[in-house]
């Protein structure tokens, strides 16, 4: 292996490459079980001719075999760097995404990315597609699953969480690179249709969903992602603006940008460019450093720098980049670092597990529990209904990786562990998609010899993810008319839904009991589950996207504009005001809601104004006999500036325990820097006047302790 190894010299290693061989470091195919045996022939080839720098969606055997031929047998000998989407666990699988960001705990996140990158590490993964730093507002898009929800504030400190998890300080095995996707705006598609147009303005772009992408990138993800949207009539994936002055000049990134699956050769598709050839030039032109599956770059690029087309420099700047992510990542010194078969039996350890399950009781939001049915009595009979039940691999959600050793618990198990086999029956009742007569009477007839009813419904793993965009996003009809009968025996109804985007749930929300909204929790989503229903565990999962009252009001988010016609979230319809003739603007549930089995009530909100800090002082009274956790959270109102600033913007939060019986005061330091804005010309600023204050539950104004401040010119 010549060239690369123990403190790689990349420019003398570049100075023996050929352009062929620089072009090829640009490229990334994807591995031999999706190629087929035709297939992985000719990866094999491309490695060997050093005209592929990466390898996405290999691992194991197959990827320490990729790395030897790669090393062993290629002119340079200079190591793959292997790529997978581990979003949310590797063997041990950790709740999806959106469901983590309902714990508030970016701490607990970060451990779950560090547990999961370093389970992949040892199976020859040294780069995730992770963090999505998407914002999402719309439901109707099944990729919100893999992102943090609607806040440009909690969706910052999740993403920079996520990469500080992946990449730790990168000089251990464990440690592999993030990547920071889909840059950018893809969270935005119009009426929530997978791949389609985004368009906002850059003023709305900055101050709403840049911040996650830019958290991100400052926390020192290796790698960034191209989004397949496109903006501003551009795809991204060519846009010079957004990959260039924006990535690489606002935001600071240096370090290697790739595309999403065939991005490049889809800008033919937007109309955009002719032909591949010219589609590949716009990508190298706008800043692409590595092109994922559709090999433009492998096939035109050399060509057009012979001929002129195209700088040499700009093959040079993007091969550099990728030897510098395998520098970092150690591939040079050890091209095997990531091939660690001896320890995979660490992989999916009782300590993991336990850290998914405790992640996931905090994941899971108690959304309606009326009079007290939760938590679930001792002895009484338990009628388990519903078609994800006794489903533990749909707990899996979406972006999962089937794991080897541990099966995931379901619902059902989770329930006849805790409450024991003789308190727990379970029917089906119906089908996701389809309803059976037989399944239907079978599960009346246990609910009506039972006490309570836990109805397990929602969606599978594979409804939400890439390419599930729905129009309807209510439970399935079959689920509905099931939980109708259920209702009309007058039992108990505890609704669990397991699913992987916010559903519209306005006829439950008024016909069941109490309603447990379960995501996809993962590999111990049984136990975490019965864990809250038992009350082993207090719930505090709160929401981190707004869930709508009927699809009608999608995009519907908290931080809104307030318009020159407000109405108020519950006011009754007036024709010359900003809101609807048939329902009204309030959510079904608002950001940052979720109930625990505590109560916990807010008082004494104070502000003490310093010259760059103003110290909010809260006090929290918790008068039930259960100690409790409570995300207590901080909106500002900035009350006029120089273009319209929304009714709330979420700027802190803090997580408390607030012991039963007893008070705490609270302090939340807020920096004056922090109440700003990117204004009309996209420069950040803090303007002088008034702020509202706001200190609450959730973003309901009619929950939040609101209080005046003036920020000075000179702050
Ligand atoms: C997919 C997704 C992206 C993923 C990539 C590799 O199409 O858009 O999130 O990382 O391809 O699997």
């Amino acid at each position: 292996m010549s060239g690369a190894g123990a403190g790689i010299d990349i420019d003398s290693l570049m100075r023996e490459m050929t352009l062929e061989e620089k072009v090829g470091q640009m490229s990334q195919l994807v591995g031999p079980k999706l190629t087929g045996p035709e297939g992985s022939a000719d990866v094999e080839r491309k490695i060997r001719e050093g005209k592929a720098g990466s390898i996405l969606n290999v691992r194991g055997e197959a990827a320490r075999r990729l790395q030897e031929i790669a090393v062993e047998e290629s002119r340079l000998g200079i190591p793959l760097v292997i790529g997978l989407d581990v979003i949310h666990g590797y063997e041990t699988c950790f709740p999806i995404p959106l469901a983590m960001s309902c714990s508030w705990a970016p701490d607990e996140i970060e451990n779950a990315c560090r547990i999961s990158g370093a389970e992949a590490s040892r199976d020859g993964i040294a780069w995730t597609f992770t963090p999505m730093c998407d914002i999402s507002r719309d439901p109707r898009w099944g990729r919100v699953a893999e992102g943090a929800g609607e806040d440009p504030y909690l969706g910052a400190r999740i993403s920079e969480a996520q990469v500080r998890g992946f990449q730790g300080s990168l000089d251990k095995p464990t440690d592999i690179a993030a990547c920071v996707k889909h840059f950018a705006l893809y969270g935005a598609v119009q009426a929530g249709r997978e791949y389609y147009t985004t368009d906002m303005s850059r003023v709305q772009m900055m101050n709403e969903y840049l911040p996650p992408y830019r958290a991100a990138v400052d926390a020192g993800a290796l790698t960034v992602m191209t989004s397949f949207n496109e903006f501003e009539g551009l795809p991204m994936t060519v846009h010079p603006y957004m990959l260039d002055t924006l990535l690489r000049g606002r935001m600071g990134f240096e370090g290697m940008l790739v595309t999403d699956y065939t991005a490049i050769k889809e800008t033919v598709q937007h109309g955009t460019s002719p032909n591949l050839d010219d589609a590949a030039l716009k990508a190298a032109r706008a800043g692409v450093d590595m092109e994922m599956v559709s090999e433009c770059f492998s096939t035109y690029l050399a060509a057009a720098v012979r001929d002129g087309r195209i700088d040499e420099a700009v093959v040079d700047r993007s091969c550099r980049r990728v030897l510098e992510l395998k520098r970092r990542l150690g591939l040079f010194d050890n091209p095997y670092k990531y091939n660690r078969p001896e320890e995979i039996a660490l992989n999916g350890s009782p300590e993991s597990l336990a850290a998914s399950r405790r992640l996931a009781a905090k994941s899971a939001v108690l959304l309606k529990n009326e009079g007290g049915i939760l938590p679930v009595a001792q002895g009484l009979k338990i009628a388990v209904i519903g078609p994800l039940a006794d489903q533990g691999n749909e707990m899996l959600g979406t972006w999962s990786i089937r794991p080897r050793t541990h099966a995931p618990v379901s619902l059902l198990q989770g329930l006849k562990e805790r409450f024991g086999e003789q308190r727990v029956r379970f029917e089906r009742g119906c089908g996701i998609l389809e309803s059976s007569d037989q399944l239907r009477k079978a599960a009346l007839s246990l609910a009506k010899k039972s006490d309570v009813i836990v109805a397990a419904m929602g969606e599978s793993a594979k409804m939400s993810g890439e390419g599930t965009s729905l129009a309807d996003v209510r439970l399935s009809a079959p689920q509905r008319e099931l939980l109708a009968e259920l209702k009309s025996l007058g039992k108990p109804i505890v609704l669990v839904v397991m699913a992987g985007r916010p559903l519209v749930l306005e006829w439950e929300s008024e016909n069941v009991d109490a309603i447990l909204y379960a995501w996809h929790l993962g590999s111990e989503a049984g136990r975490a589950i019965a864990d809250l229903l038992s009350g082993d565990e207090n719930p505090s999962g709160r929401l981190s996207m707004t869930f709508p009252r009927s699809v009608g009001q999608i995009p519907i988010y908290y931080n809104h504009k307030n318009s020159g016609r407000p109405a108020e979230d519950y006011a009754p319809y007036h024709n010359r005001r900003s809101q609807y003739m048939d329902i009204i603007n309030a959510p079904l549930y608002y950001f940052g809601y979720g109930l625990s089995y505590s109560r916990i009530s807010y008082s004494d909100l104070r502000i003490e104004t310093g010259p760059s800090r103003i110290t909010v002082s809260v006090t929290l009274r918790n008068d039930s006999g259960r100690d409790a956790m409570e995300t207590v959270q901080l909106y500002i109102r900035d009350k006029a500036a120089s273009i319209t600033r929304p009714v709330a913007e979420l700027k802190a939060f803090r997580q408390v325990e607030v012991a039963a019986g007893s008070a705490v005061r609270v302090d939340i330091p807020l920096e004056i820097k922090d109440m700003g804005f990117f204004g009309s010309d996209l420069s950040y600023r803090v303007e002088p006047g008034e702020f509202e204050i706001m200190v609450g539950p959730s973003a309901d104004p009619r929950t939040l302790l609101k209080i005046a401040c003036r920020v000075a010119e000179d702050s």
